[in-house]
């Protein structure tokens, strides 16, 4: 494939019932009113001359290069500033104008380096461009003159350098980063000449609020803003078009390589769910996939003590079917199970899910959902009836109120929170429900209407009570009710009972009643209102209520079935959709089907060749216990570092060691490892050949950006083990498997790779009925028929501060790290998060002495780890916060097995711990070892 060039109109497209027509050049064109005469001479295939335009950013009309003629009227309007209005004569090539871009080039190019040849941007920038395209012979200005050609350069950030020496303060990369970005982190300071793009006053834009996004890159003209990875490697050749690994937004790139080696990342404009944007993991971070420590040779041991030893494939894949025959030999049919990844495939996990079920003859078969997303599947589909959430992205341009509960999109989903930002720079509200004040509480030109800082563990609490205000208060949207749900009458009298009005649950949630009941009205008021939702409703003990009781809340105020409005859970992994889709659960088969209903598994069985179990099999909760009890005793791991990720480390890890046979299917050799026997090498996304499916259901393509370094797809290594176990698994490619998800999944029934390459992307449900899929899912009617009011008792939960443990540990994540950090931990990113630290408020840190960057312990009822003290004032009194990036500070050593009542999703969000500081080590006697205050360093 050549490098693909998207085209640039200069100018954003304008939606407008209305349209005009304009002759450019004597050629029609229609476009809708309010469209640019640069964007309608674009279309009519005329390219205007341009520096300060580009079609991700409104006009601005500084650099006077795209100036135009135009019937009727006097002088040379700037065609990016100058709106089309019918009947309108443009000529865009005339001997004034041509004179006058010449001019305009002359200057620019008089105060810029004249060393093209050698730039990084050479065949790549806009001014080199334009100075051909104006007919720029000669510059008759001199440089003795003052100029700018010797501004040093700010080489802070890692991904990209700033060279001001080549800058035209065409001001791209300011409204880069306030329009699409929304960070505001770049202004242009001083006045005429001495006027110059800064990242704030003396500083650098690592020392900057710069979120390291690269919209500003990107928007850059010249080599001003350039990715340092050019710089070194040289302008790539050819483009592969691909989806970020990282987060569940599911931004698509273009891959752009030299050669075979990856240059760079560019968002790709047509992306559904980016649509040029991206955010620093996505768009730099990618430099885990050809780092030293990826194992590329399959390995084995015969305990987990022994060193490991390289072997090959065949060896391995047929070790691990032999074993795993000879332990269900000895301990029954249900004594393995397999675990699969929301960081993997579709095509991948659907393998996965297939080997379980039909080779290994069990459902035992669960995904690392189960520990994030669990409840959304299981409440959504009570109330609306499937599992997903029921917007795309694009609807959150119509939102008037935002109800943001237990997420924090600008570090976990930070291209969607951008797209949020734009909404409510354009004056929709914000109502932000987390005990954390998160960013978006306040941040450059936005303020949300209400913040309800609640106590954790109370967000049942909170969305009753604002039902109750909802209901009570008559702001019901009693037609929508009538029409299209049920059991609302019970619901409703259980909703108004005064135990669920916000006076009652002022205490117990921490939220002053009257605040509760403001934001129940501006919900309600809409008229259009958005809940948008993360781990913070799911990662609870009531996870499952609390997804029923949002989903309750919108059915009651008719905030289902179009754009601006819904429940949307905002995913954390990039295939947590996904997996779940492909059938992971024990309980259901692909496309959320119980794997107890009959007609259904019967058509799995005929296509499968294989009887299948009707009782659902283990729950990974439920695989550890089991293994400790020594009735589970082997486990296949696609993808997913369990001893790190999941709950209360000593039990998984105790569970792990008594395994029998531990496989694991990575890139990196990780903590589960370190119980593994056998390791199967994985593939980067770079490499893997399948789909995706983002949090608003989008399918993208995952295309193979250069070949598996392992030589094998991981498809491929599963079905080698199902073969070694004697069932026969084979597909020639990962497009066949696709098909054959398509072929007994009906909500996936019109969905190819074929169709992918024509539609970009598509949204399930595709099928029959909408072959191009379902940006908003329930529009004339809930998938189950009619929506479901369930009743939603707040249970408290059984953690609760004690004396011994008085303060409540929430964990979250962090803009530069993901997950269990194996990816981001290898790249530049550490320079932001070098390690996982916790944050706590300024009075929970006086009154035990600790000041910020301390280290202090942190002990819960089941464990304790060392980290560093953070203080910070965006935390209630009473909350500490962490993350869960590095295996060195083990987080998860201290959060318990409580779990959600209908999932067993973990409660994450609520631990019970005491933190203090950590008491300084004391000398090491002769021989042993000394205890260590010392940073956290790098080790999976
Ligand atoms: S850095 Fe680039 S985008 Fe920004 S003003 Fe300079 S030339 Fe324009
Ligand atoms: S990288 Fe992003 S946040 Fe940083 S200055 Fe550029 S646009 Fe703004
Ligand atoms: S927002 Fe998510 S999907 Fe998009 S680039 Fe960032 S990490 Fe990747
Ligand atoms: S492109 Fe129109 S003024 Fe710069």
């Amino acid at each position: 494939m050549t490098l693909l060039k998207e085209p640039d109109f200069g100018t954003p497209a304008r939606t407008s019932e209305t349209t005009v027509t304009v002759a450019v050049d004597g050629i029609d064109v229609t476009v809708p009113t309010g469209t640019s005469v640069m964007r309608a001479a674009a279309e009519a295939g005329v390219n205007v001359p341009k520096l300060c335009a580009t079609d991700s950013l409104e006009a601005f009309g500084s650099c006077r290069l795209c100036l135009v003629e135009v019937d009727g009227m006097r002088g040379t309007p700037a065609s990016c500033t100058t709106p089309c209005a019918d009947g309108m004569k443009v000529s865009t090539q005339t001997p004034r104008l041509a004179e006058l871009r010449r001019g305009v080039m002359e200057l620019y190019i008089s105060d810029h380096p004249l060393d093209c040849l050698t730039c990084s941007a050479n065949g790549d920038c806009e001014l080199q461009d334009m100075a051909g395209n104006v007919g720029l012979r000669e510059v008759r200005y001199g440089y003795e003159g003052e100029n700018h050609l010797d501004s040093a350069p700010d080489l802070s950030n890692p991904y990209f350098d700033f060279d001001p020496s080549k800058c035209i303060v065409c001001s791209r990369c300011v409204r880069a980063c306030d329009e699409v970005q929304g960070t505001f982190a770049l202004t242009i300071e001083g006045r005429g000449f001495d006027s110059k793009v800064s990242a704030g006053v003396g500083e650098t834009f690592m020392a900057s609020d710069c979120v390291s996004c690269g919209a500003c890159v990107q928007a850059c003209p010249t080599a001003t803003l350039q990715e340092r990875s050019v710089v070194e490697l040289g302008m790539p050749n050819r483009s592969v078009i691909t989806t970020c690994a990282y987060c569940g937004v599911g931004c698509s790139f273009k891959a752009e390589l030299r050669g075979d080696e990856l240059v760079r990342m560019v968002p790709y404009k047509d992306g559904g769910a980016n649509e040029g944007h991206s955010c620093v993991k996505g768009r730099f971070a990618f430099g885990y996939a050809t780092h030293p420590d990826r194992v590329m040779k399959p390995m084995m041991r015969e305990s987990i003590t022994d060193e490991w030893r390289e072997v090959e494939w065949a060896e391995a894949t047929g070790y691990v079917g032999r074993r795993m025959r000879e332990i269900q030999a000895e301990h029954g049919v249900g004594a393995i199970g397999g675990i699969t990844s929301s960081r993997c495939t579709n095509e991948e996990v659907y393998v996965v899910q297939k080997m379980v079920r039909a080779a290994f003859g069990n459902n035992n078969v669960d995904t690392c959902a189960r520990v994030c997303h669990s409840p959304t599947g299981y409440g959504l589909k009570q109330t609306f009836g499937t599992s997903a959430g029921t917007q795309d992205f694009k609807s959150v341009d119509e939102a008037d109120v935002m109800l943001l509960i237990g997420a924090n999109p600008t570090d976990g989903h930070p291209v969607f929170a951008s797209r949020m930002k734009q909404r409510l720079r354009k004056g929709a509200k914000l109502i932000v429900v987390d005990p954390r004040r998160i960013d978006l509480v306040r941040t450059p030109h936005i303020e949300a209407a209400h913040h309800l800082q609640l106590a954790p563990g109370t967000n049942v609490a909170v969305v009753n009570a604002m039902a109750h205000v909802v209901v009570t208060e008559g702001l019901a949207d009693e037609a929508f009710v009538a029409e299209r749900c049920e059991d609302y009458e019970r619901w409703a009298e259980f909703i108004s009972r005064p135990e669920n009005s916000p006076e009652a649950l002022e205490e117990i949630t921490g939220v002053p009643a009257s605040d509760m009941r403001e934001a129940a009205r501006l919900y309600a008021a809409g008229p259009n209102s958005a809940i948008y939702y993360g781990l913070g409703v799911t990662e609870h003990s009531q996870g499952s209520t609390m997804v029923m009781g949002m989903a309750n809340l919108a059915m009651a105020t008719g905030n289902i079935g179009h754009d601006g409005v819904g429940v949307n859970p905002l995913r954390g992994q990039n295939n947590v959709q996904g997996s779940c889709d492909m059938g992971s659960f024990p309980h259901e088969l692909p496309g959320y089907r119980h794997i107890s209903d009959d007609a259904v598994r019967h058509v799995f069985e005929d296509l499968w060749g294989a009887t299948l179990l009707e009782e659902p099999g283990l729950r990974i909760p439920n695989m550890f216990d089991s293994a400790i009890d020594g009735t589970f005793r082997a486990l296949y791991v696609q993808g997913e570092d369990i001893a790190q990720s999941d709950p209360n480390t000593q039990h998984v890890t105790a569970a792990l060691a008594a395994l029998d046979l531990v496989v694991v299917q990575d890139l990196f050799l990780n903590e589960t490892a370190k119980y593994a026997h056998v390791f199967l090498p994985g593939t980067s996304f770079l490499e893997k050949d399948g789909t995706f499916t983002n949090a608003e259901r989008r399918i993208n393509r995952v295309r193979p950006v250069m070949a598996a370094a392992t030589g094998k797809q991981e498809w491929e290594i599963v079905c080698e083990v199902a073969q070694a176990m004697g069932y026969p698994m084979t597909y020639e490619t990962s497009s066949q498997i696709m098909d054959e998800i398509a072929a007994v999944t009906p909500t996936f029934s019109g969905v190819s790779f074929s169709r992918l390459d024509e539609l970009g992307s598509i949204q399930w449900p595709c099928n029959e009925a909408a072959p191009e899929g379902t940006p908003i899912m329930h529009e004339s009617g809930f998938v189950r028929g009619k929506g479901r009011f369930i009743e939603t008792a707040y249970v408290p939960t059984e953690e609760r501060s004690t004396r011994k443990f008085p303060l409540i540990l929430t964990t979250g994540r962090i803009l530069s790290q993901y997950n269990v950090g194996a990816q981001t931990r290898r790249t530049e990113n550490v320079r932001w998060h070098k390690e996982d630290v916790l944050e706590l408020h300024p009075h929970d840190a006086e009154v035990r002495g600790i000041n910020d960057g301390d280290m202090v312990t942190l002990a819960s009822r089941v464990g304790e780890t060392t980290l560093r003290a953070i203080i910070a004032d965006r935390m209630p009194v009473g909350v500490v916060y962490t993350t869960f990036h590095y295996p060195v500070t083990g987080a998860n050593v201290v959060t318990t097995e409580n779990s959600d009542w209908a999932t067993n999703c973990p409660e994450y969000k609520v631990t019970a711990v005491q933190v203090g500081l950590k008491q300084a080590a004391k000398p090491a006697a002769h021989g042993e070892a000394s205890q260590s205050t010392a940073a956290p360093v790098m080790v999976d």
